[in-house]
């Protein structure tokens, strides 16, 4: 009996539809677009809407992943949601997802590895489905980043979006095809990238809140260094497990945290960036929800074909890293299938007796409520002068 393999069969993603450029940030930080661009690469990201939240994000990118596979959402034994922004600490937004699609059979857990998380949740559904425990494993990548930031921080406020991606690793009796899994971990990052209160050590309080503990902090150099040492070493690791070699390589998709870091990544890959895939310029950094938003973005672009060879690699709070290295086999134009999936059709229960406090930062909402400038003194405009020209937030 040859050895049962795995691969992908479905993909899908979701991007909530409000827009925050640079110009809308520079309202409320003091910050502007061209710093953010030169050292970032970001020009906008998503901010999901009051009634959105990360499993309904979640849900919608994996009921596409579904319909891509050709499935039914009873088909899938198993669903991971990687998310460092749950909906609740307990229960897990899987759990929250699996009802939401309409799975009535499925185990559900959610995957904690914070940017790196889609790549150590993808292992785990090709470990679940290679050793015979699960037939169809939904992975998905979901993050609602935008309610966990400190909008007085501007080294952390403008980095990061809300979005969701997912895929089904399926068994197949197909020959395998090369695939290598690479994962790291170095505790000595742990307090470089965290969300100091809200766990075990510091239970959420007035206190903590006045603190501002439960926002995300970061050390962005230190992080930065991480990055770029980490993400070139974990895809070669990845590739030379798959039995490949760089020059086999068709397109790299890595997390997009940073374009500076990417590019350090395609040099020490030696690949001209026409093989790294970006789309971080459109959302940021959307951690778990990055790689996977990037993946179904590249192949429905035709980026990616039957045949190719692609690496996935992340970095993140832990530190962690992963990366994988594959040959792709699904064929692109299954994609058109994900239209079938009405994002207004999916919702996430919430219990009849409680309703949550209003969720979306007063800045933001500030923001994204009123195209143009705010709160611009009186006295900074001359009589006569034309108002200064702002981008505004909006729907697409
Ligand atoms: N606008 C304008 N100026 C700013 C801003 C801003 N938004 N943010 C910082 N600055 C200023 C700083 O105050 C500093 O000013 P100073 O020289 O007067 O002190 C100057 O710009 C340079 O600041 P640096 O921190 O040195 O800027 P750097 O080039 O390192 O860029 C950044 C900062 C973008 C955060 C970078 O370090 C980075 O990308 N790090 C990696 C972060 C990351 O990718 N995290 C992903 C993992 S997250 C996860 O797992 C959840």
């Amino acid at each position: 009996m040859s050895a049962r393999s795995a691969r992908i069969t479905g993909w899908g993603s979701y991007a909530p539809a409000a827009v925050l450029t640079n110009a809308d940030l520079e309202r409320i930080v003091d910050t502007n677009d061209e710093w953010i661009v030169t050292r970032t690469g970001i020009r906008e990201r998503r901010v999901a809407a009051a009634h959105e939240t990360t499993a309904s994000m979640a849900a919608v990118a994996g009921a596409r992943a579904i319909a891509v596979a050709g499935l039914d959402p009873d088909d899938v034994d198993l669903i991971l949601v990687a998310t460092l922004t749950p909906d609740y600490w307990m229960p897990s937004t899987a759990a929250l997802v699996k009802e939401a699609i309409g799975n009535t059979r499925a185990a559900a857990m959610d995957v904690a590895a914070a940017c790196s998380g889609f790549v150590y949740a993808y292992a785990t559904a090709t470990a679940y489905v290679t050793s015979g425990l699960a037939r169809h494993v939904l992975v998905i990548g979901a993050e609602l980043l935008t309610r966990f930031l400190d909008y007085t921080d501007r080294s952390t406020c403008i980095l990061f979006g809300d979005g969701a991606g997912a895929v089904v690793v399926s068994a197949s009796d197909e020959p395998s095809r090369p695939h290598g899994i690479e994962l790291t971990t170095e505790p000595q990052g742990a307090y470089m990238i965290w969300l100091p209160a809200g766990g075990s050590k510091s239970p959420s309080s007035s206190e903590t809140v006045a603190r501002g503990e439960h926002f995300i902090r970061m050390e962005g150099k230190e992080t930065y260094r991480f990055a770029t040492r980490t993400l070139a070493s974990s895809a070669l690791a990845a590739i030379e497990r798959a039995g490949l070699h760089p020059d086999d390589i068709d397109l790299v998709i890595p997390h997009q945290a940073n374009i500076r870091i990417i590019e350090a990544v395609a040099k020490g890959l030696g690949f001209p960036m026409e093989r790294i895939f970006v789309n971080l310029d459109r959302y940021g950094n959307t951690s778990a929800a990055s790689v996977p938003l990037a993946l179904a973005e590249a192949v429905d672009s035709g980026r990616v074909k039957v045949g190719d060879r692609i690496v996935f690699v992340a970095f993140g709070a832990g530190f962690t890293s992963g990366a994988v290295a594959m040959e792709w086999t699904a064929d692109p134009a299954a994609g058109a299938r994900a239209a079938a999936v009405d994002p207004e059709a999916i919702h996430v229960r919430l219990p009849v007796d409680w309703d949550s406090v209003d969720p979306i930062p007063s800045q933001l909402a500030a923001v994204l409520a009123s195209p143009g400038p705010v709160d611009v003194p009186l006295d900074d405009v001359v009589p006569g002068e034309p108002a200064p020209a702002h981008a505004h937030a909006g729907a697409t």
